[in-house]
């Protein structure tokens, strides 16, 4: 019999257990190159007869998908699923997992690292000092800043920890996290308007769906404080561009930290906005760490091997396609 096969587009060679235990489980892993463009003829010619995909940030809609006759599962290699069409996988009884937590760390550090090369001047000295300059404005201290998360799942709670290790004072503004949760967690909840007016620093952790794409638009950028700074480590879609640039020209906003963008990689709009001189961007690498992108493997892998081998993966997302396969 013909050994069940793995499509993915993931640099997951490092990822030892994970090949071993897709090896172990007798599937064959077929690699696509990390080539712009899906779906490509790659893997327009790979998709037919494949059972799983351990899936990147390709999307993955009806036209994809009815190239994948026999997919069963989309295993995600990461947290979010907003290109996903989860409706249309349930609908053709194909389960979708990702990997929550897993890179809730990784994620938390380039928050703080964006934030801190923001306050702290630091690529704008470093751009000075290898043209031979030396001089930097003047920094702040974080011990001084509020901090506004919006949303506060796993990746929140460790961005919690981390502003709080800082001396930061931490609002917290997420309708679905208990406020008892977030004042045990040593966070104030608060209302978005309230967070708006106070927060030195807002920084998004919440996934993108339909309703709050453009979250962060000129209504919101205009509630924040003047001189305050934007992070954004979750998706580029959750901000109008078009409006942070204003606000960033207009030095309404001091700053924003942004590791995605609309377009990944960037143009038109979402170039325009990495190449402001008061903005630090990085190519989408919240999650690119070495222990972050082994585990994320791992799970994506193991969700595989559940879901071939009869089990519900633990981390399905779509979980109506159950009733779907008759589970
Ligand atoms: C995620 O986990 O969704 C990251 O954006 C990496 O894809």
């Amino acid at each position: 019999m013909a050994k069940p096969r793995v499509f993915t587009s993931c640099e997951i060679d490092f990822a030892h257990a994970t090949l071993q235990l897709l090896e172990r489980s007798g599937y064959e892993l077929i690699y696509r190159d990390p080539l712009p463009g899906w779906p490509d003829a790659q893997t327009r010619a790979n998709l037919p007869g494949m059972q799983a995909l351990l899936a990147g940030s390709e999307r993955l809609a009806a036209d994809t998908l009815d190239l994948a006759d026999s997919l069963r599962i989309i295993a995600r290699n990461g947290v979010g699923y907003d290109k996903v069409d989860l409706e249309e996988c349930t609908r053709r009884g194909i389960m979708v997992t990702n990997t929550p937590g897993a890179m809730a760390d990784a994620v938390a550090d380039l928050a703080f690292a964006l934030l801190l090369a923001l306050v702290r001047q630091i690529s704008v000295g470093d751009r000075f000092i290898k043209a031979g300059g030396y001089e930097v404005a003047m920094g702040e201290d974080l011990s001084a800043m509020t901090l506004g998360l919006v949303g506060c799942g796993r990746i929140g709670a460790e961005v919690v920890r981390r502003a709080l290790g800082f001396k930061m004072r931490v609002l917290v503004c997420d309708p679905w996290v208990d406020p008892a949760r977030l004042k045990e967690m040593g966070a104030t909840p608060s209302g978005l308007d309230e967070l708006l007016a106070q927060a030195d620093a807002v920084t998004l952790h919440t996934p993108l769906t339909h309703e709050n794409r453009d979250l962060v638009n000129a209504r919101f950028l205009g509630a924040m404080k003047r001189g305050s700074y934007l992070i954004n480590t979750a998706r580029g879609g959750l901000v109008d561009e078009p409006a942070l640039i204003a606000a960033l020209r207009s030095g309404h906003l001091a700053g924003a930290g942004l590791d995605c963008q609309v377009s990944e990689p960037p143009k038109g709009v979402s170039l325009e906005l990495v190449q402001l001189e008061n903005v630090v961007a990085t190519p989408h690498s919240g999650s690119k760490t070495l222990a972050a992108r082994k585990r994320m493997a791992l799970m994506a892998a193991q969700s595989i091997v559940d879901c071939l081998e009869g089990r519900v993966p633990e981390h399905l997302v779509n979980k109506e396609v159950l009733k779907r396969l008759g589970k």
